[in-house]
């Protein structure tokens, strides 16, 4: 994947952030935020085995003065993407490095060739919701006792990324008929 710039006019902080793949060399800075950021963390020999094994697995970070902020991954199996993890560093939080971690994998979804995604979040976990809430994402069921530490409910989210077929403004004319 190319480096991608920060779209966002609004966060100085935000617009400083470079993306790029995630690498195995990069482990040691995802981890300590993995750390900090969930109450299970994954396992370097889990993200070891994402970036080396997993054909499916893109991820990237987001690098502020070269220094890892923000990651987040998915796999992309045909035309269907799933969020994996996504993660901001504590101190780098409520600057829209989330919001843009998720925009950066949406539009590389999109490059590999995915219509929707879907992602699964706690029921517990508000700042979250309301990140994807936000982005766009619905909820359209819940996975009752999905996480395996605390039994929690799951949350299942998606989002379509391009739109349906008929929907879309352009191409469509109306069809006049005062319909609702
Ligand atoms: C969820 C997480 C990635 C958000 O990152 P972030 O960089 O703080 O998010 P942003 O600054 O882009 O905020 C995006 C939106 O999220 C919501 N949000 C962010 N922080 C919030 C908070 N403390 N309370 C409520 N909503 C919040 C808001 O709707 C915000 O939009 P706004 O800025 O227009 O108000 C970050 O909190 C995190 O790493 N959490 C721990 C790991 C985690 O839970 N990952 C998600 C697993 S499903």
């Amino acid at each position: 994947m190319s480096e991608s710039r920060a779209p966002r006019q609004d966060s100085p902080v935000a617009a400083r952030v470079r993306f790029e793949p995630m690498k195995v060399t990069d482990l040691d800075e995802v981890l300590a935020i993995e750390h900090l950021s969930f109450p299970t963390p994954w396992s370097r020999a889990a993200y070891h085995r994402e970036l080396v094994t997993n054909g499916y697995a893109t991820y990237v970070v987001g690098r502020l003065d070269g220094r890892v902020v923000s990651y987040g991954g998915m796999w992309v199996i045909l035309d269907e993407a799933h969020i994996t993890n996504i993660a901001v560093h504590p101190d780098w939080r409520h600057a829209g490095l989330g919001r843009l971690t998720m925009a950066v994998l949406e539009a590389k979804a999109v490059e590999l060739g995915a219509v929707r995604i879907t992602l699964e979040v706690r029921v517990s976990n508000i700042t979250a919701r309301r990140l994807y809430d936000g982005l766009g994402y619905r909820g359209t069921g819940v996975r009752r006792n999905y996480y395996s530490d605390t039994r929690e409910d799951a949350i299942v989210m998606w989002k379509d990324l391009v739109p349906p077929v008929g929907t879309a403004g352009e191409g469509v004319e109306p069809d006049g008929d005062g319909g609702q």
